[in-house]
């Protein structure tokens, strides 16, 4: 089967902002069967430093004029069975290693478009397609509850997302059914303490009261300790500190606490967190150049899930650099800030080189796009971090429920054990 015809169009993720989505056409030459196939990029809001060029100079138009000029023309022909050609041709046309021509939005749009094309020309879910036909276990999800930093307009909690994850759920469904409780009893301790909270939510369905960093901790840790108890499901609470968003080369700086931390007392700051709220989880505890740091939390917390976002940005140079002095025991993949599957994969094998998890993630700005539950089954992630609430979060996560349906009793569910 080969792409017969490459189309793009501007559209909208759930924040409102414009991203690419693509279309191909893919045809067999001997029976003339048509089938099109569509993806588009999400688009993040506290991007990494080293992340790709998210469109090139230019804006949006840019990169529709660079997808018509430089990409459509090259992929007419190849063969979608073999999608890493599509990828390859990207980087190809592209030439550098930001996508600086024509842009990471375009990339990923077009390159989870190919791998589609690729399942359905085989008549294959996109799950197995990418992991073969032993892909087969799902991931545990990961999800945002109580949001802060740059996500709440810097008027929440200083730290970016309190999150909430079972751990040995006996099932997706179940897995799925425990954040969604959390994310709902939330409410009830928030207006305890913020009557005047309107029930707002975030970009992520995340709850933004204006409460601290602390009382978040606290808010969730009884939630998640309620639900836990009542479904008989052992549940783990953490955050994504996204330190590099407060961090201005020289200190940490909590403006809603009213306090600046030097890396030492951030280091202690961090690690105190970690003990008094029984942290399983700390995605970005330090800003992104900070590796050492990074090591030296990890070696202090081995059982814990210490996890680089804008560490890494999916690099898997960036991965290996810090694999090789432990700086994590778990990479998120995030495949649009690295431009494609194939590279997304490299990123994956680093992380598994090192003895990593592999926690899929989406954007703030998401889609209604279902490609990231098939990836991360596909990459055999332990967890995915899709958030709990909102349209473009459910689509991944009512995903995985039809994912476990159809593998019946062959689906298995990660389980992590922390103590
Ligand atoms: P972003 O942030 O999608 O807004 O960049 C999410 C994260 O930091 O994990
Ligand atoms: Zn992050």
């Amino acid at each position: 089967m080969q792409i017969s015809d490459a189309w793009i169009r501007k559209v909208f993720t759930g924040r409102g902002d414009v991203t690419v989505e693509v279309e191909l056409t893919v045809e067999d030459s001997v029976t003339g069967d048509v089938l099109v196939t569509r993806a588009a990029a999400p688009a993040g809001a506290s991007r990494g430093a080293h992340e790709v060029l998210y469109f090139p100079e230019g804006g949006v138009d840019a990169a529709l004029a660079a997808f018509e000029k430089l990409v459509a023309p090259e992929i007419v022909g190849l063969d979608v069975t073999e999608p890493y050609s599509t990828d390859g041709k990207l980087e190809e046309v592209d030439g550098t290693q930001r996508f600086e021509k024509i842009g990471g939005a375009v990339a990923i749009a077009t390159s989870f478009a190919a791998a589609e094309a690729g399942a359905a020309s085989l008549g294959v879910p996109l799950y197995s397609f990418i992991g073969g036909a032993y892909a087969r276990r799902l991931p545990l999800p990961l999800g945002n509850v109580i949001g802060g930093g740059k996500h709440s307009r810097g008027l929440g909690p200083d730290i970016q997302e309190f999150l909430a994850m079972p751990l040995n759920p006996p099932d997706i469904y179940t897995a799925v059914y425990t954040n969604v409780e959390i994310h709902k009893r939330v409410l009830k301790y928030i207006l305890k303490v913020d009557t005047s909270f309107t029930g707002g939510k975030n970009d992520e369905g995340a709850w933004t009261p204006r409460i601290s960093s602390t009382t978040a901790l606290k808010i969730l840790r009884e939630a998640a300790r309620e639900v836990s108890g009542e479904l008989g499901v052992e549940v783990g609470i953490g955050v994504d500190v996204a330190a590099s968003s407060l961090w201005n080369g020289e200190k940490y700086v909590y403006k809603n606490e009213g306090v600046k931390r030097d890396p030492r007392e951030q280091f202690e700051f961090i690690a105190k967190l970690i003990e008094e709220y029984d942290l399983v989880y700390v995605e970005d505890p330090f800003h992104e150049e900070d590796f050492q740091s990074f090591a030296e939390l990890r070696d202090r917390f081995k059982d814990r899930l210490i996890v680089g976002d804008d560490l890494f940005v999916t690099n898997p140079e960036r991965i290996k650099k810090g694999g090789k002095i432990g700086a994590a025991t778990g990479v998120i993949i995030k495949p649009d800030q690295i431009g494609t599957l194939l590279r997304a994969h490299q990123a994956v094998s680093a992380a598994r080189e090192f003895g990593m998890r592999v926690i899929v993630s989406h954007r703030s700005g998401d889609t209604e796009y279902k490609t990231l539950a098939h990836i991360a089954v596909g990459f055999g992630a332990e967890v995915i971090k899709t958030g709990i609430m909102g349209g473009e979060r459910t689509a991944k996560l009512n995903e995985l429920i039809r994912i476990g349906d159809y593998l019946g009793k062959w689906a298995t569910i990660t389980q992590i054990r922390i103590h």
